[in-house]
């Protein structure tokens, strides 16, 4: 036993497995979108109901550009639809949304959308849900030198680390990536240096309540020790704590 709480603060996720999913049906990709959007619906109400105070998914990267025009374009019809539809209800749960990434490659109508998401669930304290659109770790961690540079501010982990897009969020416990891969594919680089990473084999559209109650006993199991030894974290097991 160690003070880590068994629920981890902040949960990240890589949706992935939503074209799988849709192919397995004979739909078009799209549908596996669709469904992942009706999937992160259900994760959102799960993690707020288990005590999670951050929840922040990986919706569309910055290599994600390079897909076909018509599926670029239509997840970004999706994050439009998404928004009317899910806004006003996030809204009444108390859930604040918050959009990280690149804006300034998105449309103007979606850029107006996402401020007016955050504006209308800005002072709800519910689940802080980021969404990462237009995002890459790495785009994230050159914003944040540059802003430091421009400034006139010296590089040190506690300046960059406040510079980056979440610099005011505690970085992430548990990432979980769905779809049966293992890597990190540009993810939150800087954030995940001592998140626990758990992979589930579900497609996101079938990652449902069991699937994130896997995960979450999967992350009660593990022994966080942050650089440090056993010994150190449980003193009441292992007798005088070692300094
Ligand atoms: C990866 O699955 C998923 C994405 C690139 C998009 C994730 C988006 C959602 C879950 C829907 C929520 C989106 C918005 C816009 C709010 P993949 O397409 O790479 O699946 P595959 O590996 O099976 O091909």
């Amino acid at each position: 036993m160690n003070d880590v709480p068994r629920v981890p603060c902040h949960i990240a996720i890589v949706m992935d497995g939503n074209g799988r999913w849709a192919k397995q049906r004979f739909l078009p990709r799209f549908a596996g979108h669709k469904a992942g959007v009706d999937a992160l619906r259900r994760c959102v109400k799960a993690c707020a109901s288990r005590g999670v105070a951050v929840l922040t998914v990986f919706a569309f990267s910055s290599e994600n550009w390079n897909r076909p025009r018509d599926e670029v374009s239509s997840l970004m019809d999706l994050l439009v639809m998404a928004l009317a539809r899910e806004v006003p209800q996030l809204a009444a749960d108390g859930v604040r949304l918050c959009f990280v990434g690149e804006r300034d490659g998105l449309s103007l109508a979606l850029r107006a959308g996402l401020e007016q998401a955050e504006a209308a669930t800005l002072s709800n304290a519910g689940l802080l849900l980021n969404v990462c659109f237009n995002y890459g770790g790495r785009w994230d961690l050159v914003q944040a030198a540059n802003r430091l540079v421009a400034q006139g501010q010296a590089i040190t982990e506690s300046s960059l680390g406040a510079a980056m897009q979440m610099g005011k969020v505690p970085d992430p416990d548990l990432i979980i990536r769905t779809g049966g891969e293992q890597r990190i594919s540009n993810f939150l680089l800087w954030q995940a240096a001592y998140a626990e990473l758990v992979f589930s084999d579900r497609l996101w559209p079938d990652f449902d309540d069991e699937a994130l109650d896997l995960a979450l006993c999967a992350f009660a199991r593990r022994e966080r020790r942050f650089g440090k030894i056993s010994e150190q974290l449980a003193p009441a097991l292992h007798g005088q704590p070692v300094v």
